[in-house]
């Protein structure tokens, strides 16, 4: 299949839903030989079947649990033996479990660490074999904007302490790869997902409104898998060949706006009414 990954062969992780799904699909109809896997294994089924529909090619080994250091070796040698080499990998599978930090048990705040930092750092370690053997590959590691701003909610509600930490460590996680892996032709980078409605967060936004979400916004709508999908695709493509240990935020400006959205109207009608005071003033000042 022609396409912007004709060639290439993709390891993508969590391929059952959300944002793997639409990676998977969109990577195989940009000509890549997608291999996926999750530990769901009837919606996975699912993906490597919508893909093939469309004429795409896909493998999915079923169930994995990445942060099972044995099954990530596992899941490896599937996918070389599936199609050979490989040349990206897509580390997007993750999950959390918050809580107020003075409820988060110890239980939580290691599943979430082993779900959402060492799953990558165990994959992040185990395919340099693979890319040392190619002469080279990519790395895309999945973050989140809770990882670099506020407390990843609307309002600030800090219930995500350890899903907050781990998105910090993927990103650091990342840069620190960029350098290290370097020698070896190996690029890694970081994909910061803002509000994205997936199976993740389908409940969270019925359950509070769209509207708490997108205020947080300079875009005013909540992003879909697709959007991450097209990020991730340029990221893993040699269009980004000159991109190593970038993070990038794609967030419809929760970032760049610090979760305070676009501005507020009535108190922009306030401001410029004093700041024309101080254009006025010899003193600098209002009122002087
Ligand atoms: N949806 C958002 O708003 C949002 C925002 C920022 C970051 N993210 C990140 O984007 C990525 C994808 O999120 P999503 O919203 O598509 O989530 P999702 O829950 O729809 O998909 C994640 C998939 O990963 C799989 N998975 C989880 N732990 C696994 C493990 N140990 N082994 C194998 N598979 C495992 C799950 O079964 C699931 O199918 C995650 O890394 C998430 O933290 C999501």
């Amino acid at each position: 299949m022609a396409g912007r990954l004709a060639g290439k062969i993709a390891l993508v992780t969590g391929t059952a839903g959300g944002q793997g799904r639409a990676a998977a699909l969109l990577f195989a109809a940009e000509g890549a030989k997608v291999i996926g896997c999750d530990l769901k294994v009837d919606e996975d089924r699912e993906t490597v079947a919508m893909v093939k529909a469309k004429g795409g090619e896909m493998v999915s080994l079923t169930p994995t649990n990445l942060s099972n250091e044995d099954q990530v070796k596992a899941l490896i040698d599937f996918a070389v033996t599936s199609f050979g080499d490989f040349d990206i990998v897509y580390n997007n599978a993750s999950a959390a479990r918050g809580a107020p930090a003075d409820e988060l048990t110890l239980e939580n705040w290691m599943f979430s660490l082993n779900n959402e930092l060492t799953n990558m750092f165990l994959m992040n370690k185990h395919v340099l074999e693979v890319f040392k053997r190619k002469g080279g590959g990519v790395i895309l590691n999945t973050a989140s904007v809770a990882g670099i701003v506020g407390a990843g909610t609307p309002g600030n509600v800090p219930v995500h302490l350890a899903h907050n930490v781990t998105k910090a460590g993927v990103i650091r996680m990342s840069q620190h790869l960029a350098i290290e892996y370097s020698p070896w032709n190996i690029r890694v980078n970081s994909v910061s997902p803002g509000v994205i409605l997936t199976p993740a967060t389908g409940f969270w936004v019925d359950a509070i409104g769209e509207d708490a979400f997108t205020d947080l916004l300079l875009v005013k709508r909540l992003g879909q898998p697709e959007d991450i999908a097209k990020a991730a695709l340029f990221l893993v493509s040699d269009d980004a060949s000159y991109i190593t240990g970038a993070n990038l935020v794609v967030d419809g400006g929760w970032v760049a706006s610090g979760g305070l959205g676009r501005p507020n109207p009535e108190l922009s009608k306030k401001f410029v009414a004093i700041i024309d005071r101080y254009r006025t003033s010899a003193a600098g000042k209002p009122g002087a």
